[in-house]
């Protein structure tokens, strides 16, 4: 598979996980370890970076141009893909999966591929828990939902409490910055910070460390290189939950 040039693919089907996200399966398999991305070329939109969901698919959530045409693709449309890229999760023993949203893509083929004991899946609702029936088969799976309509009422990190964090020899996650940020705030209390291994989906350009826009600070590494997948001691005292930059570089703070 190319790093520079984009393998061009047809889509073969488009599969509705949840009201908004959608999985595109594409015509040929690409050997991957869970938590590895590709730069999926949207033809006359832009290119961007997505986990991949198994080795023919990607999961999308719509929050701008380039994830919304995805999302309106169809049977016999075509994208480009480059990769895959990045490191990766990296488990052995017992692991505990923490996702919220679409943050479960990446995490889906670990889960699947057997390597995930325990799985708390969060959502804003009851039908946006994404891939709830195949995690409930492949781990023993919690939810919770903002609204309460389904599992816990609020935020999936409150579940962590119900959990012996010891136990488990990775915590893996995936979601959005504040919540894993409160995951490794949770690990780091317990002096577990460096079994948590964190996905960042950061802002990127080229994809293979070129530009420095995906660079985490005060350290400098880059999520499309030297990650996308971090362990909490990395993280620990870094931008994670207080800020991102935009593709000017900008920071956006989280409140
Ligand atoms: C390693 C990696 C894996 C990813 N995997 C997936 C996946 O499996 N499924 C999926 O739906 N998305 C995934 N993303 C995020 C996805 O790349 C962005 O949503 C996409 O680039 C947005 O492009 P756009 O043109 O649709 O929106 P834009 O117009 O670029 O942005 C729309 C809004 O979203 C914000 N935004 C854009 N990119 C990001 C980002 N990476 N993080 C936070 N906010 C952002 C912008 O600031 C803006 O407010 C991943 C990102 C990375 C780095
Ligand atoms: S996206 Fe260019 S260095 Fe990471």
């Amino acid at each position: 598979m190319g790093d520079r040039m984009p393998l061009v693919m047809e889509i073969t089907d488009v599969v509705t996980e949840t009201p908004r996200i959608r999985t595109l399966f594409f015509s040929d398999s690409i050997p991957f370890s869970p938590g590895q991305f590709v730069m999926v070329w949207v033809p006359g939109v832009d290119e961007i970076p997505m986990a991949l969901s198994s080795p023919r698919s990607i999961s999308v959530l719509p929050v701008g141009d380039a994830t919304r045409t995805l999302c309106a693709m169809r049977e016999g449309d075509r994208i480009g893909i480059r990769g895959p890229f990045g490191n990766g999760f990296r488990v052995q023993g017992q692991t505990l999966a923490v996702a919220g949203g679409i943050g479960t893509a990446p995490l889906l083929p670990l889960a699947l591929g057997g390597k995930v004991t325990t799985f708390l899946l969060g959502a804003a609702t009851a039908p946006e828990l994404a891939f709830r029936a195949p995690l409930s088969c492949a781990t023993t799976l919690h939810v919770a939902t903002d609204d309460g309509s389904e599992g816990h009422h609020g935020m999936v990190t409150a579940l962590l409490d119900e959990l012996v964090l010891e136990v488990y020899d990775h915590i893996c996650v995936c979601g959005p910055e504040p919540m894993m940020h409160r995951v490794l705030q949770v690990l780091a209390e317990k002096g577990l910070e460096g079994r948590g291994q964190f996905s960042l989906h950061r802002y990127m350009k080229c994809g293979i460390g070129v530009c420095g826009s995906c660079s985490i600070d005060p350290s400098g590494q880059r999520v499309c290189r030297e990650g996308p997948v971090f362990t909490g001691d990395q993280l620990l005292d870094s931008e994670l939950g207080r800020y991102v930059r935009d593709g000017s570089g900008v920071r956006r703070r989280f409140d």
